[in-house]
Formats: structure tokens, sequence, C-alpha cells
């Protein structure tokens, strides 16, 4: 007689998934034996967008085929920075703080030239209402029209300002931004957004935009919340929860079923928010990353 069947969750490893179910239409993904292929040709600088996503933890001595695999398929497209990903499951009730990384792993990843680094991806269990109001306007903002400059476009163009700020809160922490590279970035939500699959949402006081978020989602039932950004002079009054949890219950009520995540830094401020909503971990996604092209594997 066979053993009794195996019950395995099914919410098994959507770390990676989650990661990947904002993405914009002219990034390629496709699907291979022990890793995924992320491919955005149009933006060779998008590092979310141009990443080798393994299936499985890598053996230290798999790393350098990773990345020869990398090169054969996503540097060639022009791809300046390297960037290796894979998660690791996280309990439920794991507490907020950084995991132990594999020492080997990351020994042999700064060999090649790679950091290692992590981010924490949490899974909606029960949606909670944030303690208290916060006193603002939440405003879901509108698929863009066809009047170019109209108030629609107004209000898109306020969202995309706020982006400065997960920069750092000063001029000076702007110096570096990459202007283009945002508006590209809220371009690809744009169009998301006119094929129902991006929902941008802002927090107006006064009148006034001072926080946004996206919530982006696959069509197959995975959502992701991403770029939380308020104002820095409006923080810590509650708007990031008030904000988060309105834009995660609308999307639950046109489809109930789905499942919505979001990543955090481990253990800072925005993953306890996220808990406080009900948000559980679920991974821990190790990114290795080399702004330029890593040691040739072949030289190592
Ligand atoms: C992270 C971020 C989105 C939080 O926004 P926020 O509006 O300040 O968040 P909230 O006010 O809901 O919660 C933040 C803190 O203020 C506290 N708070 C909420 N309302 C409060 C009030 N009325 N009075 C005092 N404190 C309050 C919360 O308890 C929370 O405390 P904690 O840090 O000890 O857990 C914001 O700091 C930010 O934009 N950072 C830069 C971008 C970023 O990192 N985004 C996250 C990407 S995942």
């Amino acid at each position: 007689m066979s053993a009794s069947p195996r019950i395995r969750r099914l919410d098994e490893r959507l770390g990676l998934s989650v990661l990947r179910a904002g993405l914009s239409p002219v990034t390629l993904v496709t699907y291979a034996r022990d890793h995924v292929a992320v491919r955005t040709p149009s933006r060779p600088d998008f590092h979310f967008g141009n990443t080798l996503d393994l299936t499985g933890v890598p053996e230290p001595d798999q790393l350098a085929g990773f990345l020869d695999r990398y090169e054969q398929t996503i540097g060639q497209l022009g791809a300046g920075h390297v960037q290796l990903r894979w998660e690791t499951p996280l309990d439920a009730g794991a507490p907020p703080a950084a995991p132990t990384p594999d020492t080997e792993v990351v020994g042999r990843a700064r060999e090649l030239g790679l950091e290692v680094s992590p981010l924490t991806v949490l899974l909606l269990d029960q949606l909670v209402p944030p303690a208290g109001g916060a006193a603002v306007e939440l405003a879901p903002v509108p698929a863009p029209d066809a009047t170019a400059g109209g108030a629609v476009d107004r209000r898109w163009h306020a969202t995309t300002v706020l982006y400065r700020y997960l920069a750092g809160d000063t001029p000076d922490d702007w110096r570096g931004n990459d202007d283009g590279f945002v508006a590209w970035s809220v371009e690809q939500q744009r169009t998301l957004a006119s094929s129902g699959r991006c929902q941008v949402w802002v927090a107006l006081r006064h009148g006034m935009p001072v926080a946004r978020l996206g919530l982006l989602h696959d069509r197959q039932g995975l959502a992701v919340v991403e770029d939380v950004v308020v104002h820095p002079a409006h923080r810590r009054r509650g708007i990031a929860s008030a904000l988060t949890h309105r834009a995660v219950a609308h999307h639950l009520e046109v489809d109930p079923s789905a499942r919505v995540g979001l990543a955090a830094d481990p253990g800072g401020g925005a993953d306890r928010l996220y808990r406080r909503l009900g948000f559980r971990p679920h991974a821990t996604i190790w990114t290795a990353f080399a702004a330029a092209p890593a040691a040739s594997p072949a030289a190592s």
C-alpha cells in the first residue's frame, strides 16, 4: 500500500513570484529547470527586470555556473549589473530581524564579486485595520485617460514626484536619482493601469498628495504592493498603514481569493508596519548583486 498522501501548502515558495507579479509587459520571463530568467531588453539597467531567479538554494560551487547562465541569457542583452536571487522559507512567526546568511554561499559569492543581501517577503494572512484613523483622504489614481495634461495626468505626476523620497529626505539625497528611470517605471505602471493590472493610490492632506503606493497583480491571483512612500514631513501619523490597508482591502473586494504580498527590509519600520496589518513572513529573498560585471567564472 502506498504511503499516505503528503499534504503540501499551496503557498510554498511564492517569494520570488511575488516580486515578479508586477513586472511590466516589456519584461520577458522564461522558465527553465533550475532558474527563471527575467529580461527587459529595452531597460537593461532595471535590476528587478534583469535577474536570474534560482528555483532552489544554490550550493557554493554552483554560483559560477549560474553567473555564466546570467551572462548568456541577460548580460548579453546589455545589462551592466549582475543579479542572482533565490529564496529560503520563513516561518510565519519569524521575528522581524535579519536572518542568518549561509556563510559559505556568501563567501563564494564575494569571491565572484557579488554582495548578498536579504529582503523579507510577507504574505497577507488576515487583513487587520490600522488602530488609529489617519486624517487623510485616500484616493485611487485613475488609469490614464486621453486628455494629456488633464487632472488625471496631474495626479500621476504628483505620485511620481513622491518617488524622490525613496532615496532620502533632502535634495542632497536626490542628486544621484535617475529621474529618467523613475519616469519610465511610472510609464509602465500607467500601461498596466490601463489594462487593469495596476492600481496606484495616493493619500492627500489638505488636497495635497503626501503618500503613494502601487498594487499590481499578475491576473492569476497573485498581487504585490510596491513603492510605499510617504513624504518625510507627514510620516508617523499612520498614513502608510491607512493607505496600504485601503489598497489591499479594495483589491480583496475585487478578487477575494487573491494572495497579496510585499517586500521589506528585515526588521525595518515597513516590516513592522506590514505585520500589524496582518502580513506574515513567508520567505527571505537573497540577492547576490554586482553593479558591474562580476569576476569571470572561468578566471576564478
Ligand atoms: C516606511 C514608511 C512608508 C512609513 O510611513 P508612515 O506613514 O510613517 O507609517 P505609519 O505612520 O503608518 O507607521 C510608522 C510608525 O509611526 C507610528 N504611528 C502611526 N501613527 C502614529 C501617530 N498618530 N502618532 C505617533 N506615531 C504613529 C506607527 O506605530 C509606526 O511605528 P513603528 O515605526 O514604531 O512601528 C515611510 O517611512 C517611508 O516612506 N519611508 C521611505 C520609503 C520606504 O522605505 N518605503 C517602504 C518600502 S517597503
